[in-house]
């Protein structure tokens, strides 16, 4: 399922198969497409299209990965721009769907894509950007399955309406203190831990160190040495207990505003671009999440500030006024949009890391 824009060059891309922007001949050109063919073994791979020989505009075709660390290269022909928008967006639209299909039927499960169409065929990027999200989020809506990343050559193009940007920007200006912005950094990349197994199901039996079959008190010499005390508790196991009753955990908490929300445990992790895998572990109870999966999962559930505070305190985190992720993440909350690919490709916009997929 999850949804991932980074900056990089798509043929160090270690995925199932990275897509080719082609041309309907399928003959070695430059761009992308030139570093492709360079990086896999120009020969082998033009061998390989030319056994296929033709792909319509808009369509997409198959070879192996030869010498790139993809397995497979997904090759489609995007439009040339300039000619007619409406049917060269729709041809662009469905070069990503062709391309995400033909992937699927393969059984493949990660796909990275250039931006199709935006350097020899002239598509402007913000356009084409947009209809590439589009129709990547369209696809993953319906097939949770598999892991998408568009990757970027040139991150300084900026492809969020300008109107967003300079927003955000405001925001950003009217929030800052005079604080350095790595003051808060370090929390995004913290590892994530979790005590219990991943395919353990979600339980709530308590650890065994605040188990009443722990040792007796060591008075041996008392009457009722043998059993089992009633109500002495040893200090640690009694502070860990009544922790475990007074307070909600984040694990806790997060289930029960799943259930106040309406919602159900799939669209949650699809609204807050995490996998199935990654969410059935956030369910249990000794689940320590990274803040970034806090942050998508208060996008998911639609919570206000308040909530929003509660939610990551219960895993040990606040909002910082010193980091620029969580100002972008307060704007969209604030501004009550709670979607987390928008926010994506704002938190892109500026620099900072995404949220969910990692
Ligand atoms: N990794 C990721 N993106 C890249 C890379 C890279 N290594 N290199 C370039 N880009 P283009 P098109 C970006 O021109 O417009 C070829 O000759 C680049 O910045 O590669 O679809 C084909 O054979 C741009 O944003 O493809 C066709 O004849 C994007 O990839 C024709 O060009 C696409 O630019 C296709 O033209």
């Amino acid at each position: 399922m999850p949804f991932t824009i980074l900056e990089g060059n798509i043929v160090q891309m270690k995925v199932d198969a990275v897509v080719n922007a082609a041309n309907t001949s399928l003959i070695a050109g430059g761009g992308v497409c030139g570093a492709i063919f360079a990086a896999a073994g120009h020969e082998k791979l033009q061998d390989a299209c030319d056994d296929i020989g033709y792909c319509a505009t808009g369509d997409a075709v198959i070879t192996k990965g030869y010498a790139l660390p993809a397995k497979y290269i997904i090759h489609t022909a995007g439009p040339i721009y300039g000619q007619n928008p409406k049917k060269e967006a729709e041809e662009l639209y469905s070069c990503y769907r062709s391309s995400l299909r033909l992937a699927q039927k393969k059984r493949l499960s990660s796909v990275a894509f250039p931006l199709i169409s935006t350097g020899i065929y002239g598509y402007p990027k913000k356009e084409a950007f947009h209809i590439a999200t589009r129709a990547i989020r369209d696809f993953l809506n319906e097939h949770e399955e598999m892991a998408v990343y568009l990757v970027l050559y040139d991150r300084s193009d900026r492809l969020i309406e300008d109107g967003r940007y300079q927003e955000v920007a405001q925001y950003l200006a009217c929030k800052t203190r005079e604080v350095s912005p790595s003051v808060a950094a370090s929390l995004w990349l913290e590892e994530e831990k979790s005590d219990a197994a991943p395919t353990a199901s979600a339980s709530f039996a308590p650890r065994k160190h605040t188990s009443y079959s722990a040792p007796a008190p060591s008075d041996a010499s008392r009457e009722d040495s043998a059993l089992p005390p009633q109500n002495a508790l040893r200090p640690a196991d009694s502070l860990d207990s009544l922790l475990k009753k007074k307070v909600e955990t984040f694990s806790q908490m997060l289930l029960r505003l799943i259930d106040e929300k309406g919602m159900t445990d799939v669209e949650v992790y699809k609204r807050a671009n995490l996998d199935r895998k990654h969410f059935s572990k956030i369910r249990k109870r000794d689940y320590r999440p990274k803040k970034a999966t806090v942050m998508a999962l208060i996008i998911a559930l639609r919570l206000d500030l308040k909530e929003a505070q509660e939610l990551l305190a219960r895993a040990g985190f606040a909002f910082s006024e010193a980091c620029k992720t969580d100002l972008i993440i307060e704007y969209f909350i604030e501004h009550k949009i709670y979607d987390i690919f928008e926010l994506n490709e704002t938190l892109f916009a500026f620099e900072q890391p995404l949220l969910g997929a990692s």
